[in-house]
């Protein structure tokens, strides 16, 4: 028997930056400013993000680590649990995140970690809209149109 195979294709765009429309290299902007608040002794991973909501307001979130380390929290759900609680009634637009280290090379292709795409997945059911995401890492600037560009199959109830 053949098993039935489900398929998901995924894509990201590579932008350069003068391909970048000006409320994405704002927002990219604004989390490269973000990642300098970053409090990350532990790690010295430093994550920018900043969120464009829909009543033209930008939250911006870096992580903040502790030394338990579980304690500690992405840049990425700082800045949409800061929204969420703040805004609850506003959409995600649009996602930047940047990253520097002190420690590691920074990956080129730089993905939200799984924890992080499940809040981006659980804030697009949300508000029933897709968000585009725009990450920035040392050398390249990608650009996803919704977060299941990252997680295809995405836990949903
Ligand atoms: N980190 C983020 O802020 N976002 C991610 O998507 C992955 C990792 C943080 C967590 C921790 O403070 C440091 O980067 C190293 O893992």
């Amino acid at each position: 028997m053949v098993p039935l195979e489900i398929v998901k294709t995924v894509s990201l765009l590579q932008l350069k930056q003068n391909e970048l429309a000006q409320n994405e290299s704002n927002l990219l902007q604004q989390a490269v400013e973000a990642s300098s608040r970053a409090y990350a002794p532990h790690s010295k991973f430093y994550v920018g993000a900043a969120l464009l909501l829909d009543n033209g307001i930008i939250v911006t979130g870096s992580n903040q680590e502790n030394a338990a380390y579980p304690s500690g929290l992405c840049a990425e759900r700082v800045a949409l649990f800061k929204a969420g609680s703040d805004f609850p009634n506003a959409e995600v637009l649009m996602l930047a995140i940047f990253a520097k280290s002190d420690n590691y090379k920074v990956p080129e292709i730089l993905c939200p970690c799984g924890g992080c795409l499940q809040v981006m997945s659980e804030t697009e059911n949300r508000q029933k809209k897709p968000f585009s995401i725009l990450i920035q890492s040392e050398t390249l600037i990608l650009k996803a149109n919704g977060v299941s560009q990252f997680l295809p199959f995405a836990f949903v109830i």
